[in-house]
């Protein structure tokens, strides 16, 4: 559905964007906030209407109003217009969360006898749905570690129309050579789907270096209050009414309370992800000198494999820190459950805290054996920093590591 979109004149910083782009300068009542249209259904006057509704649908020329809420919301479109701009992307559809927005992707997209590139490391629900859904329709998946291009094309096959990758990669941070894997996936006539849930448009938009499709787990940092799920793609316009088409027929529509919710937090994005920055560079820098701590990952250090790519691409390295505890299991569990200030909990991107071990959480149904050759120690730890002072952060860090020395 189209709406009167009348912009302020510039739009030129990322803020600006994030607090004005895409909604109507003058909404109903006069309400300065887009209003939240919590309606399943529109109704029509009489039938008169009907039939120039369904007329325009049938010439495919853009709706005037709505027909039914899993098809259209004013509140959810409001933030796909604003997303396809900080995204940097001709439209955006926004879905119940994260993993809908990658499930609609790889369903709308791939057909049997169809393959698919994953990067490793990945989120394991993405790994978890590729390994069942996707091979049991007959789709063909080859995941390769995403510092090695070369055994990325080596695995493109004929069938290949799509590589999906994460920037920065869960749980290690890895950062892919973006221009070079565009490149590639290009040279093949292949999609490049980029999941970068980890450092928001403020930090990369991969759509400058010319990924066609970028994901977003809405509930992250988009959101940034722990409060709520969401998902989003952008794209050129063409691929994006193809996944509305099928979010129209699969289902995974947003309320549009929730989305209302993720409009709300993606207008203090840049402050948020700003803050993030620091803390997780403070706090990585930390980590990294104390001896009770083996092995920091954060792209932000010079001691990480991909620092220099990094740089080179991201405004900031986001606020999740990656590390190894100088022990075992069970010494890593008496360090997280000193800390004072963090949730234990799954989930990152919001302004509180929160910790995990993976292999007490994501990974705890595989064996030791099975985690470790997914790379997943029993001492590995995942700290999606809040907003909170660094200051106190380091503090916390601080105490709690001491105690396990
Ligand atoms: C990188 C990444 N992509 C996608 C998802 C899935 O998002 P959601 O939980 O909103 O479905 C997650 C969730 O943790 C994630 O970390």
């Amino acid at each position: 559905m189209t709406e009167e979109n009348t912009r302020p004149a510039s739009l030129k910083g990322f803020s600006t964007r994030a607090v004005h782009a895409g909604e109507s300068r003058q909404k109903p009542y006069g309400s300065l906030t887009t209003p939240i249209i919590q309606t399943s259904t529109y109704t029509f006057e009489n039938s008169q209407a009907v039939i120039a509704h369904m007329q325009r649908k049938m010439a495919e020329l853009p709706l005037l109003r709505g027909e039914y809420g899993r098809y259209t919301n004013p509140t959810r479109e409001t933030v796909e217009r604003k997303l396809a701009e900080l995204d940097g992307c001709e439209e955006a559809m926004l879905v119940a969360s994260g993993m809908a927005a990658i499930t609609t992707v790889f369903l709308t997209l791939l057909s049997a006898g169809d393959h698919l590139i994953i990067t490793e490391d990945c989120y394991r629900k993405t790994r978890e749905f590729a390994l069942t859904f996707l091979r049991r329709l007959g789709i063909g998946i080859s995941f390769v570690p995403v510092e090695d291009l070369e055994a990325l094309e080596s695995a493109v096959t004929p069938r290949t129309r799509l590589i999906f990758t994460e920037l920065p990669t869960n749980p290690y941070l890895r950062v892919v050579d973006l221009p070079r894997l565009v490149e590639i996936a290009h040279r093949h006539g292949c999609l490049l789907v980029v999941d970068s849930t980890f450092a928001t448009p403020f930090n990369i938009r991969p759509a400058d270096y010319g990924a066609d499709l970028v994901i977003h787990s809405g509930t992250k940092y988009l959101g940034g209050h722990n409060d709520l799920l969401a998902g989003s793609v952008a794209g050129p316009a063409d691929i994006i009414h193809k996944l509305k088409d099928a979010q129209n027929m699969l289902g995974p529509t947003i309320d549009p309370h929730a989305a209302y919710l993720l409009l709300r937090g993606i207008k203090t994005l840049s402050l948020r992800v700003q803050r993030h920055n620091e803390n997780g560079q403070r706090v990585a820098e930390f980590l990294e000198s104390h001896p009770a701590v083996r092995r920091v990952f954060y792209p932000g250090l010079p001691s990480h494999p991909d620092h220099a790519i990094a740089k080179k691409l991201m405004a900031g390295f986001g606020g999740v820190v990656s590390f190894e505890i100088e022990g075992d299991m069970e010494r890593t569990m008496r360090f997280i459950d000193a800390l004072k200030i963090p949730y234990v909990g799954p989930s990152l991107g919001g302004v509180e805290s929160i910790i995990e071990q993976p292999a007490l959480m994501s990974h705890f149904a595989l064996d030791k054996q099975e985690r470790e050759r997914m790379g997943i120690k029993d001492e590995l730890v995942r700290y999606a920093l809040g907003i909170e002072d660094a200051d106190d952060l380091i503090a916390d860090l601080k105490q709690a590591l001491d105690s396990i020395l």
